[in-house]
């Protein structure tokens, strides 16, 4: 959601703070803020809009400091103004907050801080926490920290500075993740690795409800009731190279491009040619635990929930284990019932939105097991849950996610094997099945190829305000993610349906100005979805089809087809999802859109 950074060293802060918010941008870009401590004092500058805008406020004046936080917003309490901006300070200015995640009761404790004389300025829950510090500040800045965080409700990951302890960041989390980088005579803290990881790959991840003390030379880290805790450093794998643009003009782009070896990641080390199945080891079920479960529940948002979508027709097709999908905000509220041989599978690329995690702790609190698919390693969800798969998708900066579907997909395509394996799948069908996802990579990128002719049809098609994008068995959900990635970056609006429901309502929609993206694969329903393109164009509709190679019926019967090459049906959304991602990026992009930073969106939601 919103993004932390913190420094404390030898260096100069400010450059190091502002480098990491443009990493950082991505979680939220509404309003930027930095505080630091310069001889005279505590000194802010915060603005409505992007780091930029901060970054040209900022320039020409003359910033020595050595400690410092920032912080840049995805409102929720309060419109991003520059009032509202991070960070946010007690009456006498002398601490300065920063804050990720939402203060519930922050009406309440405002009305005491008021009754007692503080001053608010903004409209935020966070301005809370700085009157909240104060109250209890007497020299000593972290005490007065925990004592603070002991009252609040809700989640937090807040860096908190204050003139008196010039060489000190007090830093804690619950519910939003933070943690803290290790360097040589400095340190830093983040919300977000990729913010620091240019300085350090060293780095301890905060718990919730811990508090930590950071100084140049160390760092220390207490409970919220004070107890000492002994920290973990941890080692970094991404590189600085996976969170750059590598020479694409966008990070989506770039993150399209990268999924022939994604998928490759995706699989590597879990393919048992030799008996036709899949190692997931990580599950942490034995064989007979693996063989008891009678029923799978996917939760997830977004994107992600898409995916197990997907994975709902692949299991059931492939294993005959029924399978429930659930938004995971739904799930949370609801009474769902969760048996025995119930395992409920969390599905999330960044492993810390809120809905998700709350899912996962309800299905934990109804006996059942939870299990995860994530893609940052050590993640909020990866660790609450009692085991998973990790997708090894690499860092995922664009706002849109792309290369983690297509990851997401293909564990699941590995789960459905290992449980139709311990079913009725044949060993000789396993293979086959092993056989095809071995191509996927190749033939994502024999697609990729192909960019320019999607460029084409978007070219023709940006001006267009509404669109209709059909598919059928599975993929409907690749229909549905389809449209999502469109209406997400180039806010046109796209509904995704299930082809044979248009005749219940959507084709009312059709004319000559609607046109409709149709996946029409060479499979099961390929005639009936036929027919279904023969209805949009009798009422003048245009249509782009995604279709198999060798298809040569289809040409004449639409405006423009993009052919991918022919995998087995479980697996074709590994295939046609790539063209339609390719599709919202060039229409974005010709409507002057901000493709990685869409407005109103923010790559993780840490708030319900
Ligand atoms: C946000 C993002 C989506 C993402 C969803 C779920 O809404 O903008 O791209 O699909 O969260 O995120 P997760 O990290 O749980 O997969």
């Amino acid at each position: 959601m919103c993004g932390i950074v913190g420094y404390v060293g030898k260096r100069k802060a400010v450059p190091i703070l502002l480098e990491g918010l443009k990493r950082l941008e991505y979680r939220g870009y509404d309003s930027a803020g930095i505080a630091v401590l310069e001889r005279g004092g505590l000194l802010f500058e915060k603005t409505a809009g992007k780091v930029a805008f901060l970054e040209k406020i900022i320039k020409g004046k003359k910033f020595e400091s050595g400690i410092g936080i920032a912080h840049t917003r995805w409102a929720t309490h309060g419109e991003p103004t520059d009032i509202n901006a991070h960070p946010h300070l007690d009456c006498k200015s002398q601490i300065a907050v920063v804050h990720n995640g939402i203060i519930e009761n922050y009406r309440s404790l405002r009305e005491v801080l008021e009754r007692k004389g503080h001053k608010f300025t903004s409209d935020t829950d966070t301005e809370v926490l700085a009157h909240l510090i104060e109250e209890y500040y007497e020299k000593d800045l972290t005490e007065a920290t925990r004592i603070a965080l002991s009252q609040v409700e809700g989640t937090y990951g807040i860096a908190v500075i204050c003139e008196d302890n010039p060489d000190l960041i007090v830093a804690a989390r619950h519910g939003s993740p933070l943690v803290i980088g290790r360097g040589e005579k400095e340190n830093f803290v983040a919300s977000d690795v990729s913010a620091i990881l240019r300085h350090t790959n060293q780095v301890v991840y905060l718990e919730d409800k811990e508090v930590a003390s950071v100084t140049p030379e160390r760092f220390s880290i207490t409970t919220i009731d004070n107890v000492e805790v002994t920290p973990h450093v941890q080692e970094i794998s991404w590189t600085l190279d996976q969170i750059e643009k590598g020479g694409f003009p966008h990070f989506m782009l770039k993150e399209i491009f990268e999924q022939p070896s994604t998928l490759k990641n995706a699989m590597r080390g879990r393919l048992n040619e030799k008996e036709g199945t899949a190692r997931l080891n990580g599950l942490n079920l034995q064989y007979e635990e693996l063989h008891q479960i009678d029923r799978l529940i996917f939760t997830a948002c977004g994107t992600s929930w898409h995916a197990a979508m997907i994975g709902e027709y692949l299991i059931e097709d492939l294993s005959q284990i029924p399978v429930e999908v659930e938004y995971a905000s739904e799930f949370r509220y609801r009474s769902p019932i969760v048996n025995d041989g119930t395992v409920v599978f969390a599905i999330s690329q960044s492993g810390e939105t809120t809905d998700t995690l709350a899912a996962v702790k309800e299905a934990k609190r109804k006996g059942a097991t939870a299990l995860g698919i994530c893609n940052v390693v050590g993640s909020q969800i990866a660790r609450e849950t009692d085991g998973g798969v990790y997708i090894h998708a690499g860092p995922e900066i664009g706002v849109a996610s792309t290369k983690a579907f297509t990851s997401q997909i293909a564990v699941l395509s590995l789960l459905a094997l290992v449980l139709a394996r311990m079913r009725a799948m044949s060993v000789e069908r396993g293979k086959e099945m092993i056989s095809a996802l071995k191509k996927i990579p190749s033939q994502v990128d024999e697609i990729l190829k192909k960019d320019s002719y999607i460029k084409k049809i978007a070219s023709q098609y940006f001006k267009k305000n509404n669109f209709l994008y059909l598919g059928r068995g599975i993929n409907f959900p690749v229909a549905l993610e389809g449209a999502l990635k469109l209406k997400e970056i180039s806010y046109i609006h796209a509904e995704g349906y299930p082809a044979s429901e248009m005749k219940h309502g959507p084709i009312a929609l059709i004319d000559e100005n609607m046109p409709a993206v149709v996946i029409a694969l060479k499979d099961n329903v390929y005639n009936k979805v036929l027919s279904n393109i023969e209805e949009i164009k009798a009422r003048k509709g245009k249509v782009i089809a995604i279709a198999t190679e060798g298809d040569s019926q289809i040409e004449d019967k639409v405006d423009h087809v993009f052919f991918i090459p022919q995998t087995s049906q479980q697996l074709t959304p590994l295939l046609s999802i790539i063209p339609l991602q390719l599709l919202a990026y060039h229409m974005a992009i010709f409507r002057g859109c901000d493709v990685d930073q869409p407005r109103n969106l923010a790559k993780s939601v840490t708030v319900e």
